[in-house]
């Protein structure tokens, strides 16, 4: 799976662009603010319908102009279209083929895409919010029913904890919103659960292949509710349980929207007691275990989008990284990319971003 071409128009600081990719390496350097970032986060949102920065599609809205269009032409099996378009009332329009497509999960079988910015390299010890966001943004992509399963907890969750906040709370009326949060509610802990068991197997192994056998990284589900075969009913019974501490909190204190991915090394929970550089490590493995888990579940590999990640790994962990996707179309951005990186990444194309326009260059040095 690859991108071949994208078009855009009035995109962030992109007034037009269009541009041929290598099936391999790209890299976009340029200096500091001039639209790098912004070309991924056109990328990626032909593949996730929205920004990895922004929930706010507005935002991408060059200033001034009255819409953005995205355009891709992307490879499997066949030469695949796709078009996202927003506009200034934030009305989102998606074209596969041609077709208008009625739902945003309807995007995600086309291009499967992994990111890796800074902020990934401090999942490990930043709050379970963003453990929670890198498991949904991968089953999303691989179980479209999960996105649906997870849409519908988080639309009744809010209505729940909306209603908590009222003067009088009615149980009855509490009843309707706790027997549909544990139907959806089951529905997430379920997948996640089959997810992380495959999770922790592969990390394991990429963990000790990047520690040259040195350290076991241990992947595990921290779930609020524990996982089992009549969940639905247990999900419920333990709203019922909670129900009296939830009314006087004003929110809904158990439940998926709670969970967490516990990482141990050595036995020793690195979230909160782990180095920087163990936590760095476990990082790299957990985006190179997505990449894994991604082609082992659909058989394509994914894109992989590195936003001025590079930089922030020593060069054994930027080989690590790069060699082993040798089949994997990778977007880099950069100011500077190392001479010994240049030799190990084979077929790279350069593009020069400057002020939101692009052009092919030789090398990056230019
Ligand atoms: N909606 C928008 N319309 C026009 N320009 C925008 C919009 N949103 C962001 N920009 C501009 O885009 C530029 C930032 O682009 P981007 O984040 O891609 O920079 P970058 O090349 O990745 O820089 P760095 O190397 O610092 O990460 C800023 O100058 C910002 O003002
Ligand atoms: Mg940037």
């Amino acid at each position: 799976m690859y991108i071949k071409e994208i078009e855009l128009q009035d995109f962030r600081n992109y007034q037009s662009l269009s541009a041929e990719f290598d099936p391999r390496v790209n890299i976009f350097h340029g200096k500091n603010a001039q639209g790098k970032t912004n070309l991924l986060e056109s990328i990626y949102i032909t593949s996730m319908g929205k920004s990895f920065r922004t929930s706010k599609d507005k935002d991408l809205i060059r200033f001034g102009a009255d819409f953005f269009r995205v355009k891709v032409k992307a490879y499997k099996e066949d030469d695949n279209f796709i078009e996202l378009a927003v506009n200034k009332q934030g009305k989102k329009g998606i074209k596969i083929n041609g077709i208008k497509a009625k739902k945003i999960s309807q995007l995600f079988e086309n291009i499967y895409i992994v990111i890796f910015s800074p902020e990934d390299l401090r999942i490990v010890k930043d709050e379970p919010e963003k453990r929670r966001k890198f498991i949904d943004r991968e089953l999303c992509q691989i179980r479209p029913s999960y996105y649906n399963s997870l849409n519908q907890y988080k639309k009744v969750l809010i209505q729940r904890n909306a209603y908590l906040k009222e003067p009088h709370v009615d149980p009855d009326v509490l009843d309707i919103w706790d027997s549909q949060l544990a139907e959806y509610g089951s529905k997430v802990i379920l997948q996640r659960d089959v997810f992380i068991k495959k999770l922790e197997a592969i990390s394991r192994s990429i963990h000790q292949g990047i520690t040259d056998h040195k350290e076991s990284l241990d992947v595990s589900y921290e779930p609020s509710i524990e996982p089992c075969s009549d969940l639905n009913s247990v999900f419920y019974e333990e709203l019922r349980k909670h129900r009296k501490r939830d009314i006087k909190n004003r929110t809904t204190g158990k439940g998926p929207h709670k969970d967490d991915l516990k990482l141990q090394i050595g036995g020793i929970d690195i979230r909160g007691f782990g180095s920087q550089g163990q936590q760095r490590t476990a990082a790299l493995s957990l985006k190179l275990s997505e990449i894994q888990l991604i082609r082992e579940e659909t058989g394509e590999s994914p894109i992989l989008l590195l936003d001025d990640v590079l930089s922030e790994l020593d060069q054994q962990r930027q080989n690590d990284l790069i060699s082993s996707l040798e089949d994997t179309q990778i977007f880099i951005t950069a100011t500077e990319i190392s001479p010994e990186l240049q030799r190990v990444l084979k077929h790279i194309r350069y593009f020069q971003i400057k002020n939101g326009a692009i052009t092919k260059t030789s090398f990056a040095g230019v």
